[in-house]
């Protein structure tokens, strides 16, 4: 092998060996007093430092309409970080971190103010060597997104000095339909070159999620019966217990399949319909996610494969909660759906005739993100009716969140003298097989936006199309009056039952 072929492992970007640490860089946030921020992209930030995945000189810079000082925002993010850090508290680490914190105060139409975060920009690449890279983290409602995109590139931010980046994080609400969805990829994109926009799905964040594709594509056992001829359907449920709790503002008028399924779920869907892609890239994975999106139809009657509900009073973990139209904040008549459930159908080749089975809410039975992949019975059962009674379909669920792993359900004989069939689980935890704890998803994601790796981010053909794939099912339910109520504390609206008996299938009761 000649010197010129030969490449060092240890040397090699790709290698996962090699621990993954942002260069010279900073970020601005900016919804610096929003929730998301408090509980998620703060703690994040402080659990990437403490891991020695950021750069020495890493900085944050809070832009808000408060009156505050650098220490005073120090201050909330130091809260943030005690309260909601996935990693221990360690003083060292925090005061380094602590030392590139820096606050703007101001309005987004405010000149000054982005004069004075360029300035800051400048000063913190003097004073820290951020070389003049910097994320610029939208967690602001969509409606000042065009505002904040205009102010960067007028207070010359938008564009990177020679040799440096700049990258927009965008968190969702993308759009609330196709068209709301294009104008916003329009205003990012005539401001940044697409490789620049960074697409929060947090999901795509989460290892869990990221294993269907280890699962699917590193092993040999399941691929070959990952299609119509074994797969029965798929069922993907993302049930949570809280309410809305102080989100009203954000939630009346959104509803459950704009918050969670256009994004979330859909992204599940492609993961585990997906072909496999040629390479594990950016490109290639967004590919063939995109094809899968592009190839799902909705059965032609949506009354009956569809169902929206609203959660009423209830109790939950043995105290009673109020009502959606009782939360702060909601309006009496509010027709906003917390339970959403929908059926799909994959038009390929490998998934005709295999329904997927879609539904998220507030206020179910319990909190869990799983994806069941329910199997056809086996075509001949050389056993007595009454061996198999209690057999049902296989199934293997992959178990997103809590006590993430995957569940293999199979028959077994009961042990006794007489041939008796029942189901069985064989299960692998996380917590079982790593020492390792998962990290949260806005680690991983935050790091990949600071290393400029995209494959976990959405491409806007994606968000485009999983709009097309909803925007008919909520011009429908808009046609119609209030969504089904249903008790807090249950698993949802009869008509999600109903939805699928007609099917001939149930909802699992995870
Ligand atoms: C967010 C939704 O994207 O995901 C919230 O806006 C939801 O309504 C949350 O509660 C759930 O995230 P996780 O990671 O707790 O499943």
């Amino acid at each position: 092998m000649s010197a010129d072929t030969w490449t060092n492992p240890l040397r090699d970007p790709e290698d996962r060996r090699l621990p993954r640490i942002a260069g010279p860089s900073g970020l601005v946030l900016f919804g610096v007093t929003g929730d998301l921020s408090r509980k998620k992209v703060m703690p994040a930030i402080y659990d990437l430092a403490n891991r020695g995945l950021l750069p020495p000189g890493f900085s944050l810079v809070g832009f808000a309409r408060r009156d505050w000082a650098d220490q005073d925002f120090a201050q909330i993010v130091h809260d943030s970080v005690k309260e909601h850090a996935r990693t221990e508290f360690r003083e060292e680490v925090w005061r380094q971190l602590a030392e590139g914190f820096r606050f703007v105060p101001g309005d987004f139409d405010d000149d000054v103010a982005f004069d004075n975060l360029r300035r800051t920009i400048e000063e913190l690449d003097q004073a820290r060597g951020t070389g003049g890279n910097m994320a610029f983290y939208f967690a602001i409602p969509p409606s000042f997104f065009g505002t904040v995109v205009q102010q960067l590139q007028e207070h010359g931010m938008a564009h990177p000095p020679e040799g440096s980046w700049r990258r927009v994080v965008v968190e969702k609400p993308f759009g609330h339909d196709l068209a709301s969805a294009q104008e916003l990829n329009a205003t990012l994109d005539g401001v940044f070159p697409s490789g620049s926009v960074f697409r929060i799905d947090h999901y795509l964040g989460k290892e869990t999620v990221q294993n269907i594709l280890a699962m699917r594509f590193a092993n040999n056992m399941f691929e070959p019966i990952w299609n119509s001829n074994y797969v029965d359907h798929v069922q993907i449920t993302m049930a949570e217990d809280i309410g809305i709790g102080g989100r009203a503002g954000y939630y009346d008028g959104i509803g459950a399949a704009r918050d969670v399924i256009q994004n979330h779920l859909l992204q599940l869907m492609a993961l585990v319909a997906m072909e496999e892609p040629v390479a594990f890239d950016a490109n290639s994975l967004r590919y063939e996610k995109q094809k899968v999106l592009s190839s799902v139809v909705l059965p032609p009657r949506l009354d009956l494969t569809t169902a929206r509900g609203q959660y009423t009073s209830g109790w939950q973990g043995g105290e009673k909660v109020i009502g959606f139209l009782e939360e702060e904040g909601i309006k009496r008549t509010s027709k906003t759906e917390t339970f959403a459930a929908i059926t799909l159908h994959v038009d390929t080749r490998r998934w005709a005739g295999v329904p997927f089975y879609l539904r998220a809410g507030k206020r179910l039975g319990r909190r869990v993100t799983e994806v069941a992949i329910v199997f056809k019975r086996a075509p001949h059962l050389p056993f007595t009716a009454t061996a198999t009674e209690e057999l049902t379909q296989n199934a293997l669920v992959i178990r997103v969140q809590p006590d993430e792993g995957l569940t293999m359900r199979f028959g077994s004989k009961v042990p006794g003298t007489s041939m008796e069939i029942r189901d069985v689980n064989m299960d692998f935890a996380y917590g079982g097989s790593f020492t390792e704890a998962s990290p949260e998803a806005y680690e991983r994601l935050i790091l990949d936006v600071l290393l400029g790796d995209p494959p976990l981010f959405p491409r806007h053909e994606e968000v485009e199309l999983s709009w097309k794939i909803l925007d008919p099912i909520l011009e429908h339910w808009a046609k119609k009056g209030k969504p089904e109520p249903y008790d807090a504390g249950t698993w949802g609206p009869e008509s999600a039952n109903a939805m699928m008996a007609r099917d001939g299938r149930t909802w699992r009761r995870p």
